[in-house]
């Protein structure tokens, strides 16, 4: 063995470590920055609107770690740049970033509106590749950092629910998360992506609400039930940790089977 056991009983330890995750009040992003605060970090938390942040900020307080809620709607670069800035002044480094923001909006293909395309397109591609390239910066100056992006299993299979628009943006997330990780590997900065199947949050409430979509997803689910956002936290404090230093440019399924077959 190459490391001591301590070393190995300590990988997944995040102590001492800084997070930013974008969407931080919302169902994924709240879990996933509870989950890596629950292994030390420190979690600087971002939305449109900083009232929405308030709950997810106090309980990160009351795990013992230090938390800030900072405004940034992820489209627009000077939000992102300030979140950076905001961040930089209070912990001086970002080690991990999770960019759980993100919108689904469906209708038929064929009558999708191009404004709703557009909007999908903005909040989850533009505003993913706007917060890596501006941490990336951080990373690459600082000698490393780990970033997670959200995809989702729409990004590996087609679906009749009228998807045309999110699936298309979660392949891009994908096809970024494989670019970044190969860009930059020689910075030391890992770029991997979860990809969860469904869960019942605000995003995914017309589902839940559509009997016959919801019964269309559940069957596909091999262990038939909805992911739930605890589900996350495995994998987020996995790539977030230094138990996954020598994997970077890879979509981490978290979908009870759904992609297998
Ligand atoms: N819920 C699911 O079934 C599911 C499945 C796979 C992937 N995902 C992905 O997980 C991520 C989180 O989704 P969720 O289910 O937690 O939904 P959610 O609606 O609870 O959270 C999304 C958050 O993103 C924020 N947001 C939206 N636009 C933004 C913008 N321009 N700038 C900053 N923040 C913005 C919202 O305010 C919200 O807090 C999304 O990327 C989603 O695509 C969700």
């Amino acid at each position: 063995m190459e490391q001591t056991v301590e070393d190995l009983r300590n990988m997944f330890n995040l102590k001492g470590q800084v997070a930013v995750v974008t969407g931080g009040a919302g169902a994924l992003g709240s879990a996933m920055a509870l989950g890596m605060a629950a292994y030390g970090a420190n979690v600087v938390v971002t939305g449109r609107t900083l009232s929405t942040l308030e709950t997810t900020v106090s309980e990160l307080e009351k795990l013992g770690v230090e938390s800030l809620a900072v405004a940034c709607d992820t489209s627009k670069k000077e939000d992102v740049e300030n979140l950076v800035k905001a961040t930089m002044a209070m912990f001086g480094k970002i080690d991990i970033l999770v960019t759980a923001a993100g919108i689904a909006k469906r209708f038929p293909a064929e009558d999708f509106p191009v404004e709703d395309f557009d909007q999908v397109m903005d909040v989850n591609v533009k505003g993913t590749f706007l917060c890596c390239q501006a941490v990336g910066r951080v990373m690459k100056e600082q000698g490393g950092g780990k970033i997670i992006t959200v995809s989702s299993v729409r990004a590996f299979a087609g679906h009749p629910g009228g998807y045309a628009a999110y699936g298309t943006s979660k392949g891009a997330i994908n096809a970024l998360t494989k670019q970044l990780a190969t860009e930059w590997a020689k910075y030391n900065i890992n770029v991997n992506s979860i990809a969860p199947t469904i869960l019942w949050t605000p995003l995914t409430q017309p589902v839940l609400e559509d009997e016959k979509l919801k019964q269309i997803f559940l069957s596909r689910i091999p262990m038939g039930r909805p992911a739930k956002t605890d589900d996350m936290v495995g994998s987020t404090v996995f790539l977030a940790s230094a138990a996954s230093d020598f994997i970077t440019g890879q979509i981490l399924y978290v979908d009870g089977g759904c992609t297998a077959g």
